[in-house]
């Protein structure tokens, strides 16, 4: 049967990068990948078209698709707009609207660009983590929130952290059924020193692991997690954590590969659905020059046809081709290094798709 993608470009970079995206579902659409691609706008390019980050028609397009890429939302030109209006509200509207819970946030080193990370070589050659960042819950979401204003006259903002036992439940056997077809260690990263909502966290992800005995389970402060990324990041194999705290050590690892721009995600509901974006943001100051990096994009490409539309082998040929390209010595600006061939976004795309 047909599968159903929705491609979303989103604002700055995004149009440029999905369009290599597009390119090479293209290409493997001829070679015989069942699919339908059906382009609408998200953020602040859907604030343009309807007044909404997230269109109605959009959101309906998602709910009805199969699976859905997505390039980056944000831009300057929104970022005075009423925080329920802002781009980033397409973003986390899709997220919870279609439940995408399960937020898999690889971060690998390509040895071909072991020289573009600020740490050392030897700290993160080999480098490959999972971070399962929770994505529909936590302080992005809880209510109340807002800003108030006091009997004093002072105005004062709040927000919630909130965790009910099912959402930490479903969020940790994803990240344990990942773990077990990979290093079979979950490390769960919270606040439990200071949080009471962590406390539990940390509580029912013990009880998770009871259904898991091969995958070791060890805890970790989010604090210490930020300083053990950056010191030994390989001790690591899958991290699970709130969503902001996921926020912030994805980033963070991101980093250690060097570029944010080689690192895709995959958003995923229960029943194997998804969203999938580069992790990187739209980048507005380098948008249209065709400069920005459009494998952490392609790379989401494969991650959508592992998790969501089941063709493995596919999946593998577009990181293959990723490598390739890269042993071939092209490089975008982002992880450009001396000897290297420098090459703008679409020819990066090309060149995959030469390679595919
Ligand atoms: C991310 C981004 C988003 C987030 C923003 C754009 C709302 O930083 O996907 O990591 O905070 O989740
Ligand atoms: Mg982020």
């Amino acid at each position: 049967m047909t599968k159903k993608i929705a491609v979303l470009p989103g604002d700055g970079i995004g149009p440029e990068i999905v369009a290599e995206a597009v390119k090479v579902l293209e290409c493997l659409r001829a070679d015989g990948l069942d699919i339908e691609m059906n382009e609408a706008p998200v953020g602040g390019a859907g604030y343009e078209a309807s007044g909404k980050p997230l269109p109605d028609d959009t959101l309906a397009l998602a709910k009805e698709s199969d699976a859905i890429l997505l390039g980056a939302v944000g831009g300057y030109q929104w970022e005075s707009l009423d925080i329920s209006v802002r781009p980033e509200k397409g973003l986390l509207g899709l997220r919870a609207e279609l439940e995408l819970f399960s937020n898999l946030r690889p971060a690998i080193l390509y040895k071909q660009l072991a020289d573009a990370s600020t740490l050392k070589p030897e700290v993160v050659s080999g480098l490959d983590i999972m971070i399962v960042r929770e994505l529909t819950g936590g302080i992005y979401f809880g209510q109340p929130r807002g800003v108030r204003t006091l009997d004093n006259g002072e105005r004062q903002g709040f927000n919630t952290l909130v965790y009910s036992e099912s959402e930490i439940d479903r969020i940790g056997r994803s990240a344990f059924d990942i773990a077990m077809k990979r290093g079979k260690k979950v490390c769960s990263v919270d606040k439990a020193n200071v949080l009471e909502c962590t406390e539990l966290w940390r509580e029912v992800m013990e009880h998770v692991a009871k259904d898991y005995p091969e995958v070791e389970l060890s805890h970790m402060y989010v604090d210490n997690a930020a300083m053990q990324l950056v010191r030994a990041p390989k001790q690591f194999d899958v991290m699970v954590t709130t969503n902001m705290f996921g926020d912030i050590l994805s980033d963070c690892a991101a980093m250690l590969t060097g570029s944010i721009g080689m690192l895709p995600s995959a958003s995923l509901d229960a029943n194997g659905k998804g969203m999938y974006e580069p992790i990187h943001g739209s980048a507005p100051d380098i948008a249209g020059q065709n400069v920005a990096n459009p494998l952490a994009t392609i790379l989401s490409v494969a991650m959508m046809l592992r998790y969501s539309l089941n063709q493995v082998v596919m999946a593998e040929r577009i990181e293959q081709a990723v490598e390739k390209v890269l042993d071939q010595g092209l490089r975008t600006a982002d992880i450009y290094s001396d000897g290297m061939q420098k090459v703008g976004g679409s020819e990066m795309g090309d060149a995959v798709v030469a390679a595919l």
